[in-house]
């Protein structure tokens, strides 16, 4: 198999702002009085807004209106854009803008394939979106991460075959939704918890090696 298409998660893979989800629901988790631990943001890595929110409202004795359960949301969200207002290019993540440059230059087709409407903001403050071929559009895709949809999204308006893809995650969702999607799946983070991955590296700076081992043996 010849790789030729790159589809990268965004938050926590191209730039660190899974600490800025994280930040941003604890707050909200200590405003409606529940615990929120690291192992909780492990879970909600790559997961849609609501489907946090409720992960997170599952935990109080109270329930929760539609009407509560979208001002939280929504509380959350302007939080969020609070802590990423300053983000640039030097908050890329080590090895991503030379992995970007080098996928390039050997004619390689590149998506981003977030669940984070906040996406194109993102990719615009840090300089990048000139970067990809193919965005998709969070609020269009029916079945989120863990469901392979996003991915399969990326991969039919890049006309690659999902054989043909390599996808790049830091969250469990993300990784499962990577091989649901019948594609190679490289993990960024702890090699115990991403343990479906084909390939898992502590940072992005180990990409092109990596890249360049997968074309050598197509
Ligand atoms: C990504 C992040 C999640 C976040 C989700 C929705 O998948 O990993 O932590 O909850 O996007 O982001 P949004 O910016 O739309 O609330
Ligand atoms: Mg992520």
């Amino acid at each position: 198999m010849t790789p030729k298409t790159c589809i990268f998660d965004l938050d926590g893979v191209v730039v660190d702002t899974a600490k800025y989800h994280f930040q941003a629901w604890r707050r909200l988790a200590e405003f409606v009085g529940v615990a929120f631990t690291h192992e909780d943001n492990d879970n909600l890595k790559g997961v849609g807004r609501m489907e946090s929110l409720d992960y997170i409202l599952a935990k109080s004795p109270r329930l929760f209106s539609n009407k509560e359960r979208l001002a939280l949301a929504d509380q959350k969200n302007d939080d969020y854009k609070e802590l990423i207002k300053g983000i640039n290019a030097a908050e890329l993540l080590p090895g991503v803008s030379d992995t970007f440059t080098w996928l390039r230059e050997e004619g390689w087709k590149i998506g981003l394939a977030s669940a984070s409407r906040n996406a194109p903001q993102v990719i615009k403050s840090l300089g990048v979106e000139g970067v990809f071929d193919y965005v998709a559009d969070a609020g269009k895709i029916l079945n989120g991460k863990p469901a392979p949809d996003i991915f399969l999204d990326v991969a039919r308006a890049l006309n690659s075959a999902p054989t043909d893809a390599i996808g790049v995650e830091d969250a469990v969702a993300g990784v499962t939704a990577i091989k649901a999607a019948g594609m190679i799946a490289v993990g960024i983070g702890d090699p115990a918890l991403l343990h479906e991955a084909d390939v898992v590296m502590p940072t992005p700076e180990g990409l092109i090696e990596c890249f360049k081992l997968m074309q050598a043996k197509a």
